[in-house]
């Protein structure tokens, strides 16, 4: 039984082998997924959705929720506009932390760790695969996200203005980021008539590991 094992060492989150305990797997970032496939066949249309925690100079926490895709290894990242006050922030310091909120299921997923911007090659991919109309949008407000103005009308202008097929080239104001290190991932499930589980996976940097506990809900 899980239960019985205070500490479970598994494997490290970069060479994606994961150890076989008892038969499961236990690769926190495959836990994540299929909590997340879980959550959307339930019919949540933003299984997705996170809010991202980043702290500014005076020290003070801000979140705000964006849309979460993964890459290869199952890494969550997002993008997000240079000017925007994340951005301000994760300048300042890459420590950040993500939360999906799960409604449909009950479950939570919390992890923690250190972020890195997304290479222009990952990015120019990444703005292929946006829809034709959100790309037209982004052309107008990714690189002036925040700043004040009267009406929306004023960006329908602009786009008005843009010059037709504009959004086949990536602008520079498309930026990302992916979680270069996760610290601790921490996934927390509502159960009806018992005990909440949460389940906490730390990496431990000395042997580049994972450890796994279940602690107290
Ligand atoms: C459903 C939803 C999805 C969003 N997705 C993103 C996103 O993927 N990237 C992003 O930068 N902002 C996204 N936003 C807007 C952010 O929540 C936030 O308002 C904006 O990025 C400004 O953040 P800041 O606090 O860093 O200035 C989304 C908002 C909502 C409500």
């Amino acid at each position: 039984m899980l239960e019985a094992i205070a500490t479970v060492t598994i494997v490290s989150f970069r060479n994606k082998v994961s150890m076989i305990f008892k038969g499961m797997s236990l690769n926190p970032l495959e836990k994540l997924t299929k909590w997340l496939t879980e959550e959307r066949s339930l019919g949540s249309n933003f299984a997705h959705g996170a809010v991202l925690g980043t702290s500014g100079q005076d020290g003070m926490p801000h979140t705000r929720m964006l849309g979460i895709s993964f890459n290869r290894q199952g890494v969550p990242k997002f993008h997000t506009s240079p000017v925007s006050r994340k951005v301000e922030d994760i300048n300042l310091t890459n420590k950040a932390s993500l939360t999906f909120a799960f409604q449909k299921t009950m479950r939570s997923i919390s992890l923690e760790g250190f972020l890195e911007p997304l290479s222009d090659k990952e990015l120019d991919a990444d703005w292929k695969k946006l829809e034709v109309g959100f790309q037209k949008n982004y052309l107008v407000f990714g690189h002036q996200s925040g700043r004040r103005i009267n009406s929306l009308q004023e960006l329908r202008v602009q786009q008005d203005r843009l010059p037709s097929s504009g959004e086949e080239n990536k602008p520079s104001s498309f930026i990302g980021y992916s979680f270069k290190i996760i610290e601790r991932i921490t996934f927390y499930a509502v159960a009806k008539e018992d005990f909440a589980r949460c389940e906490m996976f730390e990496f431990e940097h000395n042997t580049q590991d994972w450890i796994y506990s279940l602690r107290v809900p």
